[in-house]
């Protein structure tokens, strides 16, 4: 990018609309906030409660560039948004409350609302001003009847859209389904009678002609959905993983499923459930290979110990090798300490762990699978929604990091075919969330996307979407909305 636009990006986007150092000057959070908590850093901005009523819909502002005219279409996003009740902090980041965020965008506008998802846990904790229900790193209140999964879901880690039905993702119960317009919460998907409160993970992978594919993960033994374009089950099944292992996330291609057995395995699921965990790398990182048409078709691929959270996606070469695209790391380090001290407010070098590496995994037709490291550290990989499952090149991650604060610098892409990286760096004062894939309208490349996502303005104290033309990263935003407020980090979102 030329000079005078990134000094443009790095001035914090004119001084007139910003001028505030610090996270709180400009932060507008309802009453029942805790913006402007005194002695926080700016960046615990992405740990603080959003209003318990969520956001009204409010236009953001184009601060800027121009918008692209094909976009149009909604952001949806979901992340924990409930970290404090009184001076009682939440001792997980996956733990908090989801809040669903809308981002509709059309004619250049963008306007953003968003609702917490009505659970069970989120009406009895808001009634009692007190974290009560057990969790992923949460022991919970003894006074708090456990019947089923959903009575402790936080319905807080992604969004999917099924035919027009929006669905908030946990991943040891039910979807939520919402109003896609209103962000109501309807209640828990039951996909059939005898599979009610099964698990449904918040990873699905979507064909790119609409059918959905995903797991239910509680133990060694994993259930398959397959969904049609419909919305309706079309087929559920299960298989054996031989291990209760971390399953946060998956992979496929176009003629298998690719469920991966990392070495962190639980086998007492007792909450709190993370202090079950154990790291046993003598077992390498596992992969079984399941044949779409034939669940019972399987065989088993290995590789060195590494630890994950999220995929790319996964294609087969001619020959049948499979290759795909994951973030590894050398151990399990954040889901061990769950962002206990950042929900704090609480920062030192040794919170920053092991990072994760952007990996290509290679699984020949016979013998052991190969890693090769790309050296890019980020988190969140994504890749062009008309490609997945088929052999592709692109993959976007965020990326960087400062030893100053938690959270991601920068916004990268890299090319398999290649090799070659190109990257923004927005900067310290930038936290930089998940980036979706949106096909441009008549192109069918994957650099015909564009690229969109949040990002933590610390200087201004807002938060604000930033749209990439996919083809250079490096060119950086082609245009910016900003809210009048913040809200916190989030994990995953949609496009539709
Ligand atoms: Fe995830």
């Amino acid at each position: 990018m030329d000079l005078s636009r990134r000094h443009f990006i790095e001035a914090g986007l004119g001084a007139g609309m910003v001028g505030t150092l610090g996270a709180c000057a400009t932060n507008t959070h309802g009453a029942d906030g805790i913006a402007g908590a005194p002695g926080q850093p700016a960046w615990h901005l992405g740990y603080q409660n959003a209003p318990s009523n969520g956001f009204e819909p409010e236009a953001m502002k184009l601060v800027f560039g121009k918008p692209p005219a094909d976009l149009r279409g909604s952001l949806y996003r979901n992340g924990p948004a409930q970290f404090q009740y009184g001076d009682q902090y939440a001792s997980h980041w996956f733990d908090g409350d989801g809040l669903i965020h809308r981002i509709a965008i059309e004619d250049g506008q963008a306007v953003h609302k968003a609702r917490f998802v009505e659970t069970r846990k989120r009406r009895e904790e808001q009634a009692a001003g007190a974290f009560l229900a057990p969790g992923f790193g949460t022991l919970g209140d003894e006074s708090y009847y456990v019947e089923s999964s959903d009575d402790v879901n936080a319905a807080n880690t992604s969004v999917m859209v099924v035919d027009g039905e929006l669905l908030a993702l946990w991943e040891a119960g039910s979807a939520f389904a919402m109003d896609a317009e209103s962000l109501e919460t309807k209640g828990p998907k039951v996909w059939r009678d005898d599979l009610k409160a099964m698990p449904f993970l918040a990873h699905p992978k979507v064909e790119p002609d609409g059918r959905v594919w995903n797991l239910a993960v509680g133990g060694s033994r994993v259930g398959i959905y397959l969904i049609g374009k419909s919305g309706e089950l079309e087929d559920f099944g299960m298989v054996d993983m031989g291990r209760a292992a971390y399953i946060h996330d998956w992979t496929m291609s176009e003629r298998h499923l690719i469920i991966l057995v990392q070495p962190w395995i639980n086998e007492n699921l007792r909450p709190p459930v993370v202090a079950g965990f154990e790291w046993q790398p003598q077992h390498g990182l596992q992969m079984l290979i399941v044949d779409k048409d034939d669940f019972t078709n399987q065989r088993w691929a290995q590789a060195p110990a590494r630890a994950f959270f999220h995929t790319g996606s996964a294609w087969e070469e001619n020959d049948g090798t499979i290759k795909f695209d994951v973030v590894l790391y050398k151990e399990p380090v954040l889901g061990v300490g769950g962002g206990a001290a950042e929900i704090r407010g609480e920062w030192t070098a040794a919170n920053a762990g092991v990072d994760g590496v952007l990996t290509q995994v290679v699984i020949p037709t016979n013998g052991d699978a190969r890693l090769i490291e790309t050296g890019i550290v980020g988190e969140f990989p994504q890749v062009d929604p008309r490609y997945r499952g088929k052999q592709r090149q692109l993959t976007a991650l965020v990326s960087g990091s400062t030893p100053n604060r938690p959270g991601a610098t920068g916004l990268s892409t890299h090319n398999w075919m290649t090799g070659e990286s190109r990257q923004f760096e927005f900067g310290a004062n930038r936290m930089v969330e998940e980036f979706l894939f949106v096909p441009k309208a008549g192109g069918s490349s994957e650099t015909d996307n564009w690229l969109i996502g949040p990002v933590l303005n610390l200087k201004a104290g807002v938060t604000e979407i930033c749209v990439f033309d996919a083809a250079n990263v490096s060119d950086g935003p082609v245009c910016i909305w900003q809210a009048d407020y913040s809200w916190p980090l989030g994990f995953h979102g949609t496009w539709a």
